[in-house]
């Protein structure tokens, strides 16, 4: 039988300065998470040398396992570079191919980069407050933010979604957002890696 105050406990819990939701579980990412994620991998490691930062963190709350059933999660992205690539999420695929994703932005000035893994279809969506992103099925997916404070969203996803990190920690995504002239642009990583 469903309790439905336990439900109603989720309800308003979450804090967008922070990126804390009371009773989720929370996982930060720091520099030293992210090794390979970055296409400028001496710059990465220079600014491991200097420190080792918060890059992002994610709290998630996961309801039940049913189908039919929802998790979400409400993630923090703080501004900064590595060289010139703005700072990232590590970006994943879900294990259950077919889930989409529905992404609402709260705070801050971002985007996601989509890619469809077996053409390498590649796409910029902007993710930031007032904005909604729905991120289809057997799309990888990562947060970039290109502002200059945290960008805070909230991923809506189906609980048989599942993370599968390990066929971007392979190959890495396609393309990549640096600055250039104060903006951000959308390279090859081909032709970016050496360059930046
Ligand atoms: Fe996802």
């Amino acid at each position: 039988m469903i309790n439905l105050a336990q439900y109603a406990k989720l309800a308003g819990t979450y804090d967008i300065t922070t990126g804390e939701m009371k009773g989720a579980a929370l996982v930060r990412r720091h520099l030293s998470d992210l090794r390979g994620s970055f296409v400028d991998a001496q710059a990465f490691e220079s600014a491991l040398r200097q420190s080792d930062p918060l890059i992002y963190s994610v709290s998630s709350i996961e309801p039940g396992k049913g189908q039919g059933d929802l998790h979400y999660g409400l993630g923090v992205l703080m501004p900064g570079k590595v060289g010139a690539e703005y700072y990232l999420t590590k970006g994943h695929l879900h294990a259950w191919r077919e889930a989409a994703e529905v992404y609402i932005g709260l705070r801050g000035t971002g985007c996601i980069l989509l890619e469809e893994p077996s053409t390498g279809q590649s796409q910029i969506v902007p993710l930031g407050k007032g904005s909604i992103v729905y991120v289809p099925g057997h799309t990888a997916h990562r947060s970039i933010n290109t502002g200059l404070e945290p960008l805070v969203y909230i991923g809506v996803y189906p609980a048989s979604a599942g993370h599968d990190y390990g066929s971007i920690a392979k190959q890495n995504f396609r393309k990549v957002l640096i600055e250039r002239d104060g903006h951000p642009l959308l390279l090859d990583r081909t032709e970016v890696a050496g360059k930046v």
